[in-house]
C-alpha cells in the first residue's frame, strides 16, 4: 500500500481515501513514524500530507530524514513538498501573503511523470503561506504558476516528487490524474485492495486485539455504530454484548427500528437501557452546545460503566467513530470545530480500552461496508444521525416538550421527503428547533408560537456540504403539514447555507 504521513492539513485523509478509491491500501500515519516502522510496513510508496506549519516554526512537524534514504518513491504534497524540498538542500522563503484559491499552473517539462498525458494549462488548488524558492540538487521544477514558480519538482532518479498544489480536493482539475501516476506509474502499486480486504483485514485485527476478551459496544441507534455491531458479531459473536442506551434523543420510531433490525434480524446480543430521565435531568438548564455534547456523551459512558458493572469481566468498549468525527474533534494536528460525541465525550477515568474499526472511514465507505457486510439496504442509507442525537437540533436547554415538536416535525419532513422521491438525491435531512418564538395567526386569533427550521444538504462525506434544492412545492407541503400538525408551531424557515460557512448541525 502507500503510506501517508500526517502533517495536520485537514485534507490529510483525503488523500488516504482517493488512494483507496483507486483500490490500493493506503492508511494515514503520524509523522513521529521513523524509518525502521516504514521499512517494517514496506509501502511501494509515501505521501508527505499538507499542514498548517513552516519548515521554519519552532516545534515544526519534521520527519525521520532517513525515511529519504529508504529507496522508497515519495511525494511531498505543499508543506510536505517544502519539508523535502528544506532537508534535501533547497530553499524554502516565508511569502508575505498565503495564497488560497484556484491558481492556473503550466506543466514546463515534457518529462514530468505525474503530468504525463495532461494538458500543460490546468487549474489546481492552493493553499500555502510558504514556498520553495529554489529547488534542491537533482531536482528539476516541471510545473510553474504566476504565486508559485515552483508549484511542482522531480527527481527522477530518487522517485521523489513534489506539488504546491492540493491534489486530493476536487478543485485540482487533474489531481486523482496526478495521484494516479504517482500511485500506479511511480510506485508501481496494484489495484488489488477493496473493501472486501478491509473486512477481512479489521476481523483479523479485532480478534487478535480480543483474543478471548469480552468487547461492549455502544449501539446509539445510527448508521455508524450499526456497522460496527454487525462487524464484531461478524468477528467475535457471543464475545460482543451491544447496549442500547436510549436517551430520549432519538427521533420517532427509531429505538424500534434498531432493535428489529440488529437484535431481530442479525441475531446480537443486545440490551437496551431506557435512560430517558437520566439524559434529561442532566441537561436542564444547560444551553451551551458544547456543554450539552460533552454531558450527553459523559452520561453515555456512564450509563455504559453501570451496565458493564452488572455484566462479568468486559475489557473493551467498541464505538463507530469515524474519521470526520476524528477530525472535527481536533487530533493532535487539526483544530476543534465540535467535539463529536464519540471522541469528547470520554472521561478520564475510563475503565475501558477502546476499539474503533471505523476510524479511517468515510460516510460513505461505512455504508459500502454495511452492505457488504448483508445490511438491509434502507438500514445502511439510513441518514447519518449525530451521536447528541436530538440533543443538538433543539437549540439552548432541552425540554421534553421541545423534543417532541423535533420528533414529530422531523418525522413529517421524513415523511415528504420520501414521497417526494428525493432521499436519495439529499445527504441528510431533519428539523431543529431554534427556540425562538413569533406572532401569527391561525382562524382569528393571535398565535405566539415557535419556529422549526429544516436542513437538508447533499454532501458526499459531511466534509463539505451543499442546501439541498429542495423543489418550492415539497417544501411548501412540509411547512403546511408541520404548522397543522405540530402543536405549538407557526413559522418554518429552510436553512439554505453550505458548510463552511455554516456546519450540519446546528449545534
Ligand atoms: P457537522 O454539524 O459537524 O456534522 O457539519 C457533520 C456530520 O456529522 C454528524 N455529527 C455527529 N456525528 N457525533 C456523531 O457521531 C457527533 O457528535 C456529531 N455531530 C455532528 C452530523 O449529523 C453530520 O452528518
Amino acid at each position: 500500500g502507500i503510506v501517508v504521513i500526517d502533517y495536520g492539513s485537514q485534507y490529510n485523509q483525503l488523500i488516504t481515501r482517493r488512494i483507496r478509491d483507486f483500490g490500493i491500501y493506503s492508511e494515514l500515519m503520524p509523522n513521529t513514524i521513523t524509518a525502521a516502522d516504514i521499512k517494517e510496513i514496506n509501502p511501494k510508496g509515501i505521501i508527505l500530507s499538507g499542514g498548517p506549519n513552516s519548515v521554519y516554526d519552532e516545534g515544526a512537524f519534521t520527519i525521520d530524514q532517513d525515511i529519504y534514504n529508504l529507496g522508497i518513491p515519495i511525494l511531498g504534497i505543499c508543506y510536505g513538498m517544502q519539508l523535502m524540498a528544506y532537508h534535501l538542500g533547497g530553499e524554502v522563503e516565508s511569502a508575505d501573503n498565503r495564497e488560497y484559491g484556484k491558481a492556473d499552473i503550466e506543466v514546463t517539462d515534457d518529462s514530468a511523470v505525474l503530468f504525463k498525458g495532461l494538458p500543460k494549462k490546468q487549474y489546481v488548488w492552493m493553499s500555502h503561506g510558504d514556498l520553495v524558492r529554489k529547488a534542491p540538487e537533482g531536482f528539476k521544477v516541471v510545473a510553474t504558476s504566476k504565486n508559485a514558480p515552483i508549484s511542482s519538482i522531480a527527481n527522477d532518479d530518487k522517485k521523489m516528487y513534489g506539488v504546491q498544489f492540493h491534489t486530493e480536493v476536487r478543485n485540482t482539475e487533474y489531481g486523482l490524474d496526478i495521484l494516479k501516476r504517482f500511485a500506479f506509474d511511480v510506485c508501481g502499486a496494484k489495484a488489488n485492495w477493496s473493501m472486501d480486504d478491509f473486512i477481512d483485514q479489521q476481523i483479523e485485527k479485532i480478534r487478535q486485539t480480543v483474543g478471548d476478551k469480552k468487547v461492549l459496544l455502544g449501539l446509539s441507534g445510527g448508521v455508524d455504530s450499526s456497522v460496527v455491531g454487525v462487524l464484531l458479531h461478524k468477528a467475535i459473536g457471543t464475545q460482543l454484548t451491544s447496549i442500547f442506551v436510549d436517551h430520549g434523543l432519538l427521533r420517532k420510531g427509531e429505538a424500534d427500528q434498531v432493535m428489529d433490525s440488529l437484535k431481530g434480524k442479525f441475531g446480537l446480543n443486545i440490551i437496551k437501557v431506557d435512560a430517558q430521565k437520566r439524559f434529561l435531568d442532566k441537561l436542564e438548564g444547560v444551553t451551551d452546545p458544547e456543554k450539552k455534547r460533552k454531558i450527553i456523551g459523559n452520561e453515555f459512558i456512564q450509563v455504559f460503566n453501570d451496565e458493564a458493572q452488572k455484566l462479568d469481566g468486559i475489557d473493551f468498549l467498541a464505538q463507530g467513530t469515524l474519521y470526520t468525527d476524528v477530525i472535527e474533534s481536533g487530533t493532535s494536528t487539526a483544530q476543534t470545530i465540535k467535539s463529536h460525541h464519540n471522541v469528547g465525550g470520554l472521561p478520564e477515568d475510563m475503565n475501558f480500552q477502546l476499539i474503533e474499526p471505523l476510524r479511517t472511514l468515510f460516510k460513505d465507505e461505512t455504508r459500502e461496508l454495511g452492505e457488504k457486510l448483508g445490511m438491509p439496504h434502507d438500514l445502511v442509507w439510513r441518514q447519518p444521525f449525530p451521536g447528541p442525537g436530538l440533543g443538538i437540533r433543539v437549540i439552548g436547554a432541552i425540554t421534553e416538550d421541545k423534543l417532541q415538536i423535533v420528533r414529530d416535525s422531523d418525522l413529517i419532513l421524513r415523511e415528504e421527503i420520501k414521497n417526494a422521491g428525493l432521499e436519495k438525491d439529499i445527504w441528510q435531512y431533519f428539523t431543529v428547533l431554534p427556540g425562538i418564538r413569533s406572532v401569527g395567526v391561525m382562524g382569528d386569533g393571535r398565535t405566539y408560537d415557535y419556529t422549526v427550521g429544516i436542513r437538508a444538504v447533499t454532501s458526499i462525506d459531511g466534509m463539505t456540504a451543499d442546501f439541498a434544492k429542495i423543489p418550492w412545492d415539497v417544501l411548501q407541503k412540509i411547512s403546511v403539514r408541520i404548522v397543522n400538525e405540530v402543536d405549538h408551531v407557526n413559522r418554518i424557515v429552510y436553512d439554505i447555507t453550505s458548510k463552511p460557512p455554516s456546519t450540519i448541525e446546528w449545534e
